[in-house]
């Protein structure tokens, strides 16, 4: 087994389960005796091992620790985990005998490449090694360990995404939720804020794609009284909001460059300054971000900042599309069909078993959000309230149902604001939610988009 070894409970976990998920199997050990004594009493391959196990920083402790390992089992292989720009002591520790370092913040490769190299592992040592680690948990599993009230759906594929999320839900590690739109992200986020001890405390999501990069501090890290023109009052910003909770940065990938770099700032520091103070501020908030764009695609080409990233993603959770959730469109479908019962008022709705297999066939750009609409409409139009294979065919023709709307209203009948908000809802009904193309189809920048949907109150 792999023995890992630090203080920190979101290094130890985070690293566990990737060590898992590539096949291996690991331990932890949070202090230096409890390492000594997994060493002797287990069958350890490999070591490791952080440098600070108590407030100091010189990693005195971390070569200590290292030579003690080193006269008990002069064979067993340590990689050292060192932070940023101490390379002096990450040589000094190869020096002593360590075989490796990887520096923290890392990457899943490094440590892969790292671990592989050092047992000896031939071919790459990321190829997953099957059912060694036992059995996945299924769906009831988890409902034993975590409340998963708001998630609905028990494929492999999104299970799979939740156990992940789960295992790190209770620690600070900050995670990086991926997946296409409508997949279901905050839902995710939801569920880790709600599994962890942080849930008595505010969950606040900022979306990042419709903040303005002139409006970026004062919405982020709040204002006092004066700082601008505008500026009557202090303002809290949504930092302050989230302290003591989570904070879930939506659209990560629309940050510009100069709220990546604000953004680093604070996540490094673990503190802001609201615009106009000299007062800086310590925070205590959980970091979950969440993106549909391809991060490791935009760090290749220059758009996103790679150190951001690694302050992001101590853990990255992919939620799969609704097309690989095998039988989940069936259970969402029914679900959908409650809530429409209750928001809609339609005590009587039912669905046809034939209009769920149907609904099976066809393809889901927008995912789970999309059903959602779909489903919705499909109520809104149906003649009776057993929903049919018609009544969603319906629901989905919008060609027909662009003709027939296709018109311009009486003069003095519709203000030029009620005009707009009609074109945005019905951009958004047609483009099933992907903000991104209604913006474009409607001639907007993402921010202005944003900046209407919060205007006229449109849900998003
Ligand atoms: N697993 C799920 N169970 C129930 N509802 C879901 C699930 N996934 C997504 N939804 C619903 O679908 C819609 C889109 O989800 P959201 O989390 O906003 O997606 P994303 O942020 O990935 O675009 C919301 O109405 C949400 O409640
Ligand atoms: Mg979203």
């Amino acid at each position: 087994m792999i023995l890992v070894i630090d203080d920190d409970e979101a290094v130890t976990a985070s690293l566990s389960l990737l060590l898992k998920q590539s096949g291996y199997a690991s331990a932890t050990a949070a202090t230096p005796t409890e390492a000594i004594a997994r060493i002797e009493r287990d069958d350890v391959a490999l070591v490791i091992q952080d440098m600070n196990f108590t407030r100091k920083t010189t990693g005195e402790e971390g070569l200590e620790l290292l030579a003690r390992i080193r006269r008990r089992a002069p064979d067993l292989p340590v990689i050292l985990m060192t932070a940023w720009g101490s390379i002096e002591l990450a040589v000094e520790g190869l020096k002593a005998g360590a075989r490796d370092f990887i520096t923290k913040p890392w990457t899943n490769g490094q440590i892969l490449h790292a671990v592989g190299t050092a047992l000896g592992v031939p071919g790459d040592p990321r190829a997953p090694s099957g059912e060694a680690s036992g059995r996945r948990p299924t769906r009831a599993d988890l409902a034993e360990r975590y409340d998963l009230t708001g998630v609905t759906g028990e494929s492999r594929t999104l299970v799979n995404a939740i156990d992940i999320a789960g295992r790190v839900a209770a620690t600070d590690a900050s995670i990086l939720i991926t997946g296409e739109s409508g997949t279901g992200k905050e839902v995710l986020a939801e569920f880790v804020h709600q599994n962890s001890p942080r849930k008595e405390r505010p969950l606040v999501r900022v979306n990042l794609g419709g903040v303005s990069s002139s409006l970026f501090d004062s919405e982020l890290f709040g204002h006092v009284k004066g700082a601008f023109t505008d500026a009557r009052t202090d303002r809290a910003g949504r930092f302050a909001e989230a302290e003591g909770g989570t904070i879930l940065l939506d659209e990560i990938g629309e940050l510009d460059p100069s709220g990546q770099v604000k953004m680093l700032r604070v996540l490094q520091d673990r503190a802001y300054t609201p615009l106009g103070s000299d007062r800086v501020r310590p925070m205590d908030v959980r970091v979950i971000s969440a993106t549909n764009r391809n991060l490791e695609e935009d760090i290749r080409s220059g758009r996103f900042r790679e150190d951001l990233f690694y302050r992001l993603n101590l853990i990255t959770v992919h939620l799969p599309a609704l097309a690989e959730r095998g039988d989940d469109l069936a259970l969402l479908a029914r679900h959908f069909v409650q809530t429409t019962r209750r928001t809609y008022g339609f005590p009587e709705l039912t669905l046809d078993e034939s209009a769920i297999r149907w609904l099976g066939t066809r393809r889901w750009p927008g995912n789970v959000r999309q059903l959602r609409h779909v489903i919705e409409r499909a109520a809104l139009i149906a003649d009776s309230r057993h929903l049919t294979v018609q009544d969603f065919a319906r629901a989905f023709d919008r060609t027909s149902e662009r003709d027939a709307e296709d018109w311009v209203p009486p003069v003095g009948t519709m203000t030029v604001e009620e005009v707009e908000k009609t074109m945005i809802l019905k951009s958004i009904a047609h483009h099933d939610g992907n903000l991104s193309r209604v913006a474009e189809s409607l001639g907007l920048s993402r921010g202005a988009l944003y900046r209407r949907l919060e205007k006229f109150g449109i849900e998003h």
